[in-house]
């Protein structure tokens, strides 16, 4: 862990409802709502956003996108723009994520022009990377990391590059309970943070989180948290309800006082 704030984020995918995200919302916000020492963000689908919002006004909570276009407006069926979101008083956005690469055909072309289109309108982006099994028993982990990395941050401004959060997701380890060993993940984390200095200097570099992805669950984050260049986690199915995910941003600011 560094010394900037960890982040712990929740990526609820196409789960809840806005009705039952306002629940799980309230939830979170009532028990570490007032906790400063951990960033936290949840990020529901579209349709819960506005509700959640609302849900979580006057806490520090944010809240997040899980995607979003490039464009500013039009002929664009079903998406929406960065504008949109931060009319909503959306602050992340997530892009990137394997899923949308592999579900449904987005390049690195598509999320770089995306992590700029998020950066211009004040949203921070939160960009995954990550290998597939075969690529990682190939050898080729870091050459994916560093294409994906590189092509997606391409055009990045130093000035903004802090703005960025980088999250690290091993394909073979999302919603499967397999989770990278906390060496395993420190040795990506340590090679994005290298790549990070050769594009924006090592004091920008510093301050950028890099969060860990794939089957994050309480009894795994203080091991992957204590690393020092895990800055906290991106959760998937541990997100879902409200006291897997409390237990994590706890975990999250425990990781500071080591
Ligand atoms: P799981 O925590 O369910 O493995 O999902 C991780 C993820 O994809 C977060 O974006």
């Amino acid at each position: 862990m560094s010394l900037h704030t960890p982040l712990i984020a929740g990526n609820w995918k196409m789960n809840k409802t806005a009705t039952e995200g306002v629940e799980l919302a309230q939830a979170v916000a009532a028990a570490v709502g007032i906790e400063s020492a951990v960033q936290v963000v949840l990020c529901p689908p579209f349709t819960a956003l506005a509700a959640a919002v609302a849900a979580v006004e006057g806490t520090h909570l944010s809240i997040g996108a899980q995607n979003m276009h490039d464009k500013t407006n039009g002929a664009f069926t079903g998406e929406v723009s960065a504008a949109m979101l931060r009319d909503l008083h959306v602050t992340y956005v997530i892009l990137g994520h394997s899923e949308r690469r592999s579900l449904f055909g987005e390049d690195d072309a598509f999320i770089n022009r995306k992590v700029n289109a998020a950066l211009a309108a004040s949203l921070k982006p939160i960009l995954c990377v990550g290998e597939l099994l075969a690529e990682r028993e190939a050898g080729t982990t870091n050459a994916v990391v560093k294409r994906q990395l590189e092509l997606g941050l391409a055009g990045v401004p130093a000035a903004k590059a802090e703005q960025v959060i980088i999250a690290y997701e091993p394909v073979w380890a999302i919603g499967t309970g397999k989770t990278a060993t906390p060496a395993m993940a420190q040795e990506v984390h340590a090679f994005i943070r290298s790549l990070l200095v050769a594009q924006f200097g090592a004091e920008t570099a510093a301050r950028v989180r890099i969060l860990y992805g794939g089957s994050m669950k309480p009894d795994n984050a203080d091991a992957l948290l204590a690393e020092h260049d895990i800055d906290g986690g991106l959760i998937g199915g541990a997100a879902l309800e409200a006291k897997g995910f409390v237990d994590l941003v706890r975990s999250a600011a425990r990781s500071l006082s080591r």
